[in-house]
């Protein structure tokens, strides 16, 4: 509904959890985390076993479920995964008892967030000066976590700092995150910010209007490529041909060592509509016309000048440092 309408969706079951990460009403790699937590823990309230061992099972049932609901994002499974660790670490304790200490995980994994989102920005922002300007793609933003956001956490800092900074947001074809999200959110915290298709990044990078791009992500393999909403790639490959350093915002939750390489992270296809119909009055396109619409894709770690966590900036080549990084904060 944004940026014209913004209405707070109450969320009672697992099936409109589900329904909800499924359709994008949560969407944004931390934030479908935080929600799949608040979903395992619903769908753990409608469990009627009485025993540990059926209980666990129809809980597993539950996480296969919810895991189902977007491909891409590691943070779904992550939290999922943390979830099952509480349930799996008080196997002596009741169902019910169980489902009370699920509702304090997923409100420390909620609570967390926004102290991981704070602490990337102040890594963030000392990559920046007063007054420079920022390319970002997608909504890496408040929208997309808990508060501040991962690629946005710097603009909310700088803006507190009095930092001057100018934002250009890509508007992101085909489902407008840019424009709908990103733009609204720091439009309406009163920043500086610039509205542009996606085609005319390479204008604001020749003019130099811009000193850095900054991108969330959905998943960092073990070897620093890393996936992002689809035309990141696009952005990074520009930015390299420019000689913009290009910034990948990552929590802890989105890097997954148990993903080798870029080319192993399973890419989400979706609708044609979202290309041909979605955001006109009629279609834009011949009836029929094939389509191709992945939501995702990779840039390659060559392309990768740091990635921002909030345990510190890793930098090339990644497939030492993050593996130092997963190693001194255990990382699965
Ligand atoms: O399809 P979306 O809107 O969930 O895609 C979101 C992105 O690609 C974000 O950049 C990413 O999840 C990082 S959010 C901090």
């Amino acid at each position: 509904l944004l940026p014209n309408r913004l209405e707070r969706l109450e969320i009672n079951t697992q099936k409109e959890l589900y329904d909800a990460i499924y359709k994008l009403r949560v969407r944004g790699a931390p934030a479908i985390g935080v929600a799949a937590a608040y979903g395992i823990y619903l769908a753990a309230r409608e469990i009627k076993s009485e025993t540990y061992e059926a209980f666990l099972e129809q809980f597993r049932l539950a996480k296969d479920y919810i895991n189902s609901a977007r491909l891409t994002a590691i943070n779904l499974s992550w939290a999922l995964t943390r979830m099952e660790r509480c349930v799996l670490q008080n196997s002596g304790k009741t169902p019910a008892e169980i489902t009370a200490l699920m509702l304090k995980e997923a409100n420390a994994i909620r609570d967390e967030d926004e102290v991981v989102c704070r602490k990337i920005g102040e890594y963030g922002l000392s990559l920046l000066k007063e007054g420079d300007g920022v390319l970002t793609h997608c909504n890496p933003g408040a929208l997309a976590t808990v508060r501040y956001g991962t690629a946005t956490a710097p603009f909310y800092l700088g803006q507190e700092r009095g930092y001057n900074l100018r934002i250009y947001a890509n508007e992101t074809r085909p489902l407008l995150q840019g424009a709908r999200l990103t733009a609204y959110e720091l439009h309406v915290a009163g920043m500086d910010v610039t509205l542009q298709c996606d085609n005319m990044a390479s204008v604001v990078m020749e003019e130099g209007l811009v000193q850095a791009v900054f991108v969330g992500c959905d998943r960092v393999a073990a070897n620093g490529d890393t996936a992002n909403k689809i035309g990141t790639n696009t952005m990074a490959i520009l930015a390299k041909y420019y000689g913009i350093p290009f910034y990948v915002f990552a929590p802890m939750s989105s890097i997954d060592m148990n993903t080798p390489c870029g080319k192993s992270i399973k890419i989400e296809q979706r609708p044609a509509s979202e290309v041909t119909d979605m955001w006109y009055q009629i279609p834009m396109a011949p009836n029929g016309i094939k389509v191709f619409n992945p939501a995702f894709d990779i840039s390659y770690k060559s392309l990768i000048t740091a990635i921002i966590t909030e345990n510190g900036i890793v930098r090339p080549p990644y497939a030492d440092s993050l593996v130092k990084l997963s190693l001194d904060f255990n990382v699965r």
